[in-house]
């Protein structure tokens, strides 16, 4: 068991944060930590009612948020900031815990975090509106930008902290009151962001944090009139359900859903460095994130020197208990990850892939498996159609550049994509080829807090991040003001 030791143990809790307090509940549900296999703790499994309850009690403080200065909400989105940095440590031991990444990562991943509230508490004192050249002497035409309303979270667990502050950073910024619905997998890191939101000085009503079972949360924030804006990271398929139930009620919704990450490696790429953006894109989390490298497409030419590298370094990855020194890769979240990397690498032997590295499970047991390269994967395969969220390196050949276009735009979704090469005009003519929200040119890692993050096709609806990012909890309110120019006659 891991068990880690806190300095500040009161950022760890096992009550829901709502309706003005900490909320127990007999109905709980048991947070597993992925390593052990053992439990760490139970958290509330709230229901509709419940729910309700937090609606409520955010529609009563929207009213007072939204009436805020922009200068107001910057200095507590900075006190909540610096306050996760202040207690890094803590929180990242927290996301280990229950997320199973290394460390190091978790420590990455607290910045990563933090960095949403300082970009955003900057951003709320510039939401500038605009006057409008008018079209008629008495009249004045504006644009106003005002908080679209109580706005619900749903976010996942394989960034427990990132995901919730890249969307409450935002909100809270523009003047949105947000209740959170953390995943069920890892409930911890958000709780223990509610603590220091308190801290920071947010009133009670302006970040809720409900624990559970999705269903009957996300049921009650769809159907709720007072809920304006409802955002998701998370798979396409509970994106569309969401989408399709939001209609009900005309919700905003901002979708950040799955993808199928292509890596495209030129023969005229610098090798060395596309095997080392390769490491950081394929295996950050253990390969579970949304923008993690899930296809590698190399031209035929250089494809036994890529890959030759690629398992030089995959080979050399350190699997264990994400608290130990100099572990890399940490487990799978659960057994359903587990199975589903299994099934990926089944799949592609039997349709002919040669396995280079890895392949099987790890002997720690449990959810650990190997890192895994597989070579002359056919495009059917499933890892080519779907994403993996495992450590698995899927390699197919290609012979031209149309070729690479062709299946880069396969499939129905676009978030992020990757490719390497040394030519200029190619640069060009594939980043404008390729369907996709987010293009990496001879780099392995484009998350940052500056940059809109987002997909096309089915990889979801708006972005977050950037200038951009507080668009998505905004409403353009537009002001005809008659009358204004009195003197018109005398001229
Ligand atoms: C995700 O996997 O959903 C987010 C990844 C990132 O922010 O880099």
């Amino acid at each position: 068991m891991n068990d880690p030791s806190l300095a500040c143990t009161s950022l760890f809790r096992t009550s829901s944060f709502y309706a003005g307090h900490w909320q127990s509940s007999e109905k709980r549900i048991r947070v597993i930590d992925p390593a052990s296999g053992e439990e760490i703790g139970t958290v509330p499994n709230l229901s509709g009612e419940e729910t309700r309850k937090a609606i409520e009690f955010a529609d009563a403080e929207q009213r007072r948020w939204a009436k805020t200065t922009g200068k107001y909400r910057a200095k507590l989105l900075r006190n909540w900031a610096d306050l996760m940095l202040l207690h890094k440590e803590d929180l990242a031991k927290i996301m280990t815990w229950e997320q199973g990444k290394p460390l190091s990562e978790s420590m990455g991943e607290i910045e990563y975090a933090a960095s949403f509230l300082e970009w955003f508490g900057e951003e709320a004192k510039r939401t500038y509106g605009d006057v409008i050249p008018s079209h008629r002497q008495e009249l004045r035409l504006l644009a106003l930008r005002e908080p679209v309303g109580v706005s619900a979270i749903l976010t996942p667990w394989n960034f427990p902290s990132a995901m919730i502050t890249r969307k409450a950073g935002p909100a809270l910024a523009a003047g949105c009151v947000v209740i959170a619905k953390p995943s069920e997998l890892t409930p911890f890191s958000a709780l223990a962001l509610a603590v220091l939101a308190q801290e920071a000085g947010f009133p009670s009503g302006a970040f809720q944090v409900l624990t559970g079972e999705p269903e009957p949360i996300a049921n009650e924030f769809l159907e709720s009139s007072l809920v304006r804006k409802i955002s998701f990271t998370g798979s396409t398929r509970v994106g569309k359900i969401l989408l399709e139930k939001a209609a009900k009620s005309v919700k905003r919704i901002s979708l950040e859903l799955g993808g199928n990450a292509p890596f495209v490696v030129f023969s005229d790429a610098d090798l060395k460095e596309a095997v080392k953006g390769a490491m950081l894109s394929k295996f950050r989390n253990t390969g579970q994130t949304c923008v993690c490298a899930n296809r590698f497409l190399v031209e035929q030419s250089v494809l036994p020197e890529f890959s030759a590298r690629l398992v030089e370094a995959v080979s050399k990855l350190k699997v264990g208990n994400g608290f130990d020194e100099g572990v890399q890769q940490g487990p799978l979240i659960n057994s359903l990850g587990f199975a589903k990397l299994r099934r990926h690498i089944e799949d592609a032997r039997s349709r002919g892939g040669k396995i280079l590295t890895g392949g099987k499970p790890h002997s720690l047991g449990g959810n650990f498996h190997e890192p895994t390269v597989i070579t002359g994967v056919s495009e059917d395969s499933l890892c080519f159609q779907e994403e993996t969220f495992g450590p698995l390196a899927p390699i197919l050949g290609f012979k031209t550049e149309e070729d690479a276009v062709r299946i880069v735009n396969s499939g129905k979704t676009g978030l992020a994509s990757y490719f390497y090469t040394t030519d200029p005009a190619r640069i060009w003519r594939f980043s404008e080829s390729i369907e996709a929200g987010m293009v990496s040119i001879n780099e392995g890692l484009l998350s940052t807090e500056q940059v809109p993050f987002g997909g096309v096709k089915e990889s979801g609806i708006g972005r977050e991040g950037s200038r951009y990012g507080i668009e998505e909890y905004q409403e353009l309110k537009y002001l005809c003001w008659g009358g204004q120019d009195p003197l018109a006659d005398s001229f």
